[in-house]
């Protein structure tokens, strides 16, 4: 049960969002490490910023903190002194390329699970604060299905599933999506193929996964296009920046600007409402009644 001060904290703070604009909430995982989520997060985020959309970047990666590194940014404060309430979420945020906002990676993710009443309408609190106006929450999560990967993933309305033509990337995708769709309900998977050669490559890639998923799952798989391979992509982390504002004309910056495009196609997914608070209530509420943020 919620103490009453918090309650009404929260309350407030719920109701302010409800006021805010519809927010699309995606979540970019994978089955296997290092197939690109991080890249994709980045540069789809700087892509559809491009095109006009306030956009931010949560590095929800419980290892690494992956967003910072890429884009070489050395945040100060990060999530856990928000809870702790040491600094606000403004104080957080780091800007980004292209004018997009990043929620620094820290390990005080894991903590929301264990928040006090209090703390957790502090956070929301934080995070209605900045995320009123948002247009784009793009949620970069570690690889696998750990338990604080899983709540992440089933907190946002849209998962969009990073894989690549190895067969350990594809058997794991198929790993994550079976046990996404059996414990969290989650039943529609948006698939992006990384590093292919070409568009025939990576839908050749695709249907190797529909082919196992439709036999034995009850999913719908989307086709959302092809990231190519590109040397442009590892030079542009070598300077740290995104490879859209880098080198624009690459092909991968190419196919990222083609996928911001097409995004607001992708609104149909797994959750009906697209408010900015589903995403909160769901990972800081949903995840206190089940622990399922527990390591
Ligand atoms: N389209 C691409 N073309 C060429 N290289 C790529 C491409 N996408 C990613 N890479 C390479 O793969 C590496 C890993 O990418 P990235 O860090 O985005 O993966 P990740 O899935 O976030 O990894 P982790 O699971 O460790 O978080 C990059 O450093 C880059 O060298
Ligand atoms: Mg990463």
């Amino acid at each position: 049960m919620f103490e009453s001060d918090g309650s009404c904290d929260q309350a407030e703070g719920l109701r302010r969002m409800n006021r805010a604009k519809t927010t699309q909430v995606l979540a970019v995982t994978s089955g296997k490490g290092g197939v690109g989520k991080t890249s994709v997060s980045v540069n789809l985020g700087v892509a559809m910023s491009r095109y006009g959309k306030s956009v931010m970047v949560m590095d929800a990666d419980l290892g690494l903190a992956n967003v910072d590194i890429l884009l070489g940014l050395q945040p100060r404060f990060n999530l856990s002194h928000v809870i702790e309430q040491k600094c606000g979420m403004r104080d957080v945020i780091v800007p980004g390329p292209a004018g997009i906002r990043i929620v620094p990676g820290s390990s005080g993710i894991t903590k929301m699970a264990s928040l006090s009443v209090v703390q957790q309408a502090a956070l929301i609190d934080a995070f209605n604060d900045v995320g009123g106006d948002l247009d784009v929450l793009l949620v970069d999560t570690s690889a696998g299905i750990g338990d604080s990967v899983s709540a992440f993933v089933r907190a946002c309305q849209e998962v969009v599933v990073v894989v690549c033509d190895e067969p350990a990337s594809i058997t794991d995708s198929y790993a994550l999506i079976k046990v996404l769709s059996r414990d969290y309900e989650i039943n529609r998977f948006h698939i992006l193929p990384n590093r292919v050669s070409s568009v025939q490559h990576g839908r050749e890639l695709f249907h190797k996964l529909t082919r196992v998923t439709d036999r034995y799952l009850d999913v719908v798989l989307d086709f959302m296009g092809v990231i190519p391979e590109d040397d442009y992509v590892k030079k542009a982390i070598q300077q740290q920046q995104s490879v859209v504002e880098r080198f624009p004309g690459s092909r991968s910056a190419m196919a990222f600007r083609r996928l911001a495009k097409e995004a607001d196609g992708w609104r149909h997914s797994n959750r009906p409402n697209g408010h900015f608070q589903f995403f909160l209530d769901r990972l800081i509420r949903d995840n206190v009644s089940d622990g399922g943020l527990n390591e």
